[in-house]
């Protein structure tokens, strides 16, 4: 079957095509936001990852706690080339369509890929601002050469359930390699190297993630145990 996640009405997605599902903690180490191995969880073929945020087995779909939720969808469906903004630096520019799940892969060192652009220059800040747009699993960010040379590195389709253990929340899906995402109404996204989805339930901007899961502090059923100091 085809590599997909369908978006269902009120209710979950369903992957299909084998694509492989890992659990990740975001977690600062001297300085870089860098992904860690979280839980093991089962891989198949077609699966139901939980979009309302009140599963009893996260990050599934248990069929039944969805009963009253809205998923509707609200994104912008334009382009990511439509809808972002180009900014432009020394060396190096960056495209930004603000689409953020607060991730912050955007920030290495301390500082944010947009406080870098005047430095972009110097070769080892244009190299920091690169990996920074690379890394953000929103997609919000892609840096571009003057010449329209766009960086992205090659990432074999997976999902990754994201674990905030920066924050101690449950963050969003981040499903990565170009998978084709079609809405509930049958019509296909923009198929993107990098898309972080709402699993929270709350996002403004479904299917994607809005980072409201920081405001509503999201937990989901098996998060509890990665936060334990808190
Ligand atoms: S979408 Fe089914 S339990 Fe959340």
């Amino acid at each position: 079957m085809e590599k997909a996640i369908k978006i269902t009405k009120d209710g979950p997605y369903i992957v299909t095509g084998g694509i492989p599902i890992y659990e990740k903690r975001i977690v600062l180490r001297d300085g870089l936001y860098v992904w860690e191995d979280g839980r093991g969880l089962p891989q198949s073929d077609t699966y139901a990852l939980c979009r309302c945020g009140r599963s009893d087995d996260a990050p599934f779909c248990d069929g039944r706690s969805h009963k009253r939720f809205k998923g509707q969808e609200t994104a912008d469906r334009r382009s990511y080339s439509e809808r972002a903004n180009r900014l432009e630096g020394a060396g190096v520019d960056l495209m930004d369509d603000v689409r953020c799940g607060k991730a912050m892969f955007c920030h290495r060192h301390g500082r944010s890929a947009w406080d870098m652009l005047k430095d972009s220059e110097d070769p080892e800040v244009r190299n920091e601002i690169i990996r920074a747009a690379c890394e953000c699993p929103a997609g919000r960010t892609v840096a571009v050469d003057k010449d329209g040379t766009v960086h992205e590195d090659v990432l074999e389709p997976s999902i990754y359930i994201v674990q905030d253990e920066d924050r101690g929340l449950s963050s969003g899906i981040y499903a990565m390699g170009g998978i084709l995402i079609l809405s509930a109404d049958g019509e296909p996204y923009e198929v993107r190297n990098r898309v972080m989805l709402c699993r929270c339930g709350a996002s403004r901007d479904k299917p994607f993630c809005d980072a409201t899961h920081i405001n509503s502090m999201f937990k989901d059923s098996r998060g509890g145990s990665l936060f334990k100091k808190r």
